[in-house]
């Protein structure tokens, strides 16, 4: 049985999750990697994987991992892969997120390794009223290196891989004889199962101003399909926004705005710095 090659998983409307999995896969090393972007990938179908280490990132929204997410994950049908989650969060808590996504990851075949939960800038962050601006920053960058490093090392000890792969090596391989659930102990991370449960969340989406001109890079980077274009304009269906804000975020011009009470509240009692928490 062999492990073969690398593989970053991530649903990342802002792009912070991304950029954790891909600084986790930069410190493995592992040369043979592949990218699967959900974010903006409606499809159903199964995704077969197999013989993979696979890193899983997606954002924490409301304590939890975040429901799209979640749908698209669902669809991976792994056979003999690992898992390391990630959850991304806007320096207020992750709570039952990484639980959430472990247990999913693991109800769709895959063998849990380790976890973590990293920084991100908030979704509602904005001038004047920064939450986690500019993060995963540098230092973040520098933890998800090390992480990815001692995970990879972590995986060669509970596999008992002594003769240790080049990474480097297009033909890259872990081998071991027995399956890996047998081989790998379960990392306990942090979260309460049965996981919080969400109120009804009230509908809204951004705002478009006169700014718009109707390029249609929103309609692209939107992770539901919520924009369209109508008369040269940026249109959003309400109830198909997840308030992500990457319409926000990525409009060229800054012609979207979301007005949210949370970003003052956020901005104010959760500016107090909070670090990734790794489980490994
Ligand atoms: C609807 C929604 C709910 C969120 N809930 C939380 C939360 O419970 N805790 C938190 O710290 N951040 C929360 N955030 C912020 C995101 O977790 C954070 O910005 C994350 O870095 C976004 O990941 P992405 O860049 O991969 O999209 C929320 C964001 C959105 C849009
Ligand atoms: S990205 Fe901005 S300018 Fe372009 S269509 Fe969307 S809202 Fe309008
Ligand atoms: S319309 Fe809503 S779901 Fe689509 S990118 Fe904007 S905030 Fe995200």
């Amino acid at each position: 049985m062999e492990l073969n090659r690398l593989c970053v998983i991530y649903y990342s409307p802002t792009h912070t999750s991304r950029s954790v999995a891909r600084a986790v896969a930069d410190g493995m090393g592992i040369a043979r990697r592949e990218e699967i972007d959900l974010t903006t990938d409606r499809n159903t179908g199964p995704l077969p994987l197999r013989n993979a280490i696979c890193l899983v990132a997606a954002p924490v929204y409301g304590g939890l991992t975040a429901p799209v997410a979640l749908s698209r994950l669902r669809r991976l049908q792994a056979e003999n892969c690992i898992a390391i989650p990630l959850v991304t969060y806007g320096n207020r808590d992750y709570e039952d997120a990484l639980v959430q996504l472990r247990d999913v990851l693991q109800q769709q075949g895959f063998t849990p390794l380790c976890g973590a939960a990293f920084i991100g800038e908030h979704s509602y962050s904005r001038p004047g009223m920064p939450i986690a601006e500019g993060r995963p920053d540098e230092t973040d960058l520098r933890t998800a290196r090390d992480f990815g490093h001692r995970a990879y090392e972590s995986l060669l000890r509970q596999t008992g891989t002594t003769d240790a792969p080049d990474v480097t090596a297009r033909d890259f391989a872990m081998t071991y004889d027995r399956p890996l659930e047998q081989l790998i102990t379960p990392v306990p991370m942090k979260g309460n199962v049965p996981y919080k449960t969400l109120g009804p969340s009230t509908p809204q989406a951004p705002v478009v101003s006169d700014l718009c001109y109707g390029c249609g890079e929103c309609v692209d980077w939107c992770p539901t399909g919520a924009i369209s274009l109508q008369d040269g304009r940026s249109v959003t269906q309400v109830n198909q926004c997840t308030k992500c804000c990457a319409c926000v975020k990525f409009c060229p011009v800054g012609a979207r705005t979301f007005d949210t009470p949370y970003t003052a509240m956020l901005h104010q009692k959760f500016s107090a710095r909070r670090e990734p928490e790794l489980f490994i």
